[in-house]
């Protein structure tokens, strides 16, 4: 029997990439290079499947005319806001994306940039790297106490809720939380959570505010100057979902005007680009997207859409099928 084709966007972990060779016949891209629009247009028109990532544009232009050949987008990654999901369902395409298996890698960045922002990591190791510390005393690089602090959470997914386990079990935090429906009572036990009826109620109690929701079109700049006015002066804002999320020019003039306190980011609104005005701040923590980025929760990501993808060619349900 022949194998389904399938083209992969950008370099996937080894073990992972060795196992769809034996799956399908597959082509990598091996340099890792993003592909072109037209490359990208070309892939939808070659093979059976395309399996893309977050940084792939899959827009209603890539998946016109009548010569496309996909059937299946098997997403690499839990946020599928880069693909056009009308335009595929429209071409009878079906999506599927990998939930579960990031969610504590995810959490425990959005973890380590709570504690890399308030304690003022990046910081104090520039410092050191650079020469310029003169010894321990008193009053140097003091920073903020995570430890028994409020947090807020908009967005109460697995991540969110992975993320309020670390920060109050781990952390003593006080979870506030903000989602568009009514969360399971016993999942606000878990970590004493309170949920917050509005955006205008959670953020001016929180000294953290993390964002886990969604970058649908609603949630574009959802943090903004409105918002990040309503914050306290020294809360740190949090984001490992989606650059979309926050109108990153209002931050920085939040941050200069000392709306807020700081920011740790690890997701912007034009990556790898990261709005200017941020880069050279001591109150801002940036990574570059490393939310997913461990070696066990990258295999499991393929593993996963592998999966999905066996699964719909043998005429299944996949079981992460979005669209
Ligand atoms: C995700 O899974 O959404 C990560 O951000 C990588 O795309």
């Amino acid at each position: 029997m022949t194998k389904p084709t399938v083209f992969v966007t950008r370099r996937w972990p080894e073990d992972v990439e060795q196992r769809l060779a034996k799956e399908f016949d597959v082509t990598l891209n091996t340099d890792d290079v993003p592909l072109t629009q037209e490359a990208m247009k070309d892939a939808f028109k070659a093979y059976d499947a395309v399996f893309p990532t977050v940084t792939d544009k899959i827009d209603a232009d890539v998946l016109s005319g009548d010569s496309i050949r996909a059937r299946l987008i098997g997403n690499f990654g839990v946020g599928y806001n880069h693909i056009n999901v009308e335009a595929a369902v429209r071409q009878g395409i079906t999506i599927t994306n990998t939930p579960d298996v990031l969610t504590d890698a995810t959490a425990d960045l959005a973890m380590a940039l709570i504690l890399a922002t308030a304690r003022r990591v990046g910081e104090g190791e520039r410092h050191l790297r650079s020469g310029l510390w003169t010894g321990w005393r008193p009053t140097h690089m003091m920073g903020r106490q995570v430890t028994g602090k409020t947090l807020g959470i908009i967005g109460y997914g697995r991540i969110g809720q992975a993320t309020a386990r670390r920060a109050h079990l781990g952390f003593g935090m006080q979870i506030k939380v903000q989602s568009r429906s009514p969360v399971d009572p016993a999942i606000l036990a878990e970590t004493q959570a309170e949920q917050a009826g509005t955006l205008d109620e959670l953020l001016p109690s929180c000294d953290f505010v993390s964002l886990h929701c969604p970058a649908t079109a609603e949630n574009k700049h959802l943090i903004n100057a409105a918002r990040l006015g309503q914050m306290k002066s020294d809360a740190i804002l949090i984001n490992t979902g989606r650059g979309e999320l926050v109108n990153e020019k209002d931050l920085i003039a939040a941050l200069n005007d000392g709306v807020i306190g700081g920011a740790g980011l690890d997701v912007f609104e034009e990556e790898p680009k990261v709005t200017p005005g941020l880069i050279n701040r001591q109150d801002v923590v940036l990574l570059p997207h490393l939310g997913s980025a461990t070696i066990e929760t990258r295999n499991a990501m393929g593993f996963r859409v592998l999966e999905n993808a066996m699964a719909f060619f043998a005429g299944e349900e996949p079981k992460d099928r979005v669209a």
